[in-house]
């Protein structure tokens, strides 16, 4: 194993949880950027080179989409006062406004409506779970495809699911048509270094990975390890040492920690999506 594949997968796991069959596994320039990821939440204000949007948006485009739908769109938002607001629907994520460009991600069927409309033609198969989820799941991957351009190029990144909070204010905001709702947001920009973030270790690999058959029997001492692994992180950062166990047990445990989003199916129907 290089040195720089032995540090990618200690940073990405931690010294003792690096994977065994890691060091004599596969290795490039690529490899190395997704190992080092870690999210960003504090920008300079730095324009981005010039062509920046068209290559994020066309290596999004270059993602697999379900059956060639392509059913996922973006909104490039500059505009200070459209930050602002975002800011606020996410909670008051400030670097909403600090990064030079936000990006919403758009579950969009309403390209499908539109054509179906203009064909005269029904489309019975919009109105359904299924029909969102392909459209969220194309926005999800066309949304990483540009966090990995993005990275590779020494912008860093954020996204930020905090706009489901209210997707109807963000709909509003970005005056979309029915069908098409902001399903994340992502931060893109050149990094505070004087702030800068660490790779954030993951669960051990094989509280992940099931070989054949799913098994959880070594669970909980995966969970353990991790926990000691995020705490040691978190108090590296100046944050309280939290372990992973209570971060799942206050994110999920309350309703009110969804901050809205327990609302979403309902307000999804009012974007035009009706879930059925
Ligand atoms: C769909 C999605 C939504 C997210 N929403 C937020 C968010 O609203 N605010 C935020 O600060 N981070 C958000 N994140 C970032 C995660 O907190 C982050 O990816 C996770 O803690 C792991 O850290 P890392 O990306 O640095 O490895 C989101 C990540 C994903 C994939």
């Amino acid at each position: 194993m290089s040195t720089d594949q032995l540090q990618a997968y200690a940073a990405r796991y931690g010294e003792a949880a690096i994977p065994a069959g890691a060091g004599s596994g596969p290795w490039n320039p690529v490899i190395a950027g997704l190992l080092a990821h870690r999210s960003v939440r504090a920008y300079r204000p730095d324009p981005l080179p010039a062509g920046t949007l068209d290559m994020l948006v066309a290596t999004a485009q270059s993602a697999a989409t379900s059956s060639n739908m392509q059913s996922w769109s973006v909104v490039a938002v500059t505009d200070a006062a459209t930050k602002a607001a975002m800011a606020d629907v996410a909670g008051g994520q400030r670097h909403i406004e600090q990064c030079p460009l936000f990006l919403v991600f758009l579950a969009d069927l309403s390209r499908h409506e539109r054509l179906a409309a203009e064909e005269g033609a029904a489309l019975e198969g919009l109105p359904f779970l299924e029909t969102f989820l392909v459209a969220a799941l194309d926005a999800g991957l066309a949304a990483q495809n540009a966090v990995v351009a993005a990275e590779s190029i020494g912008l860093s990144t954020v996204y930020i699911g905090a706009l489901r909070n209210n997707v109807e204010r963000v709909a509003e905001l970005l005056n979309l048509p029915p069908g098409a709702a902001g399903v994340f947001g992502l931060c893109v920009g050149y990094a505070d270094e004087a702030r800068s973030a660490e790779v954030k270790p993951r669960l051990p690999q094989p509280a992940v990975l099931h070989r054949e058959r799913y098994d959880a029997a070594g669970e909980p001492v995966h969970r353990a390890a991790y926990d000691q692994a995020l705490a040691s992180f978190s108090a590296r950062h100046e944050m309280s040492a939290y372990r992973w166990t209570d971060r799942a047990l206050s994110r999920w445990g309350r309703i009110a920690s969804l901050h809205g989003r327990d609302g979403l199916k309902q307000a999804l129907r009012r974007l035009g999506f009706p879930l059925r």
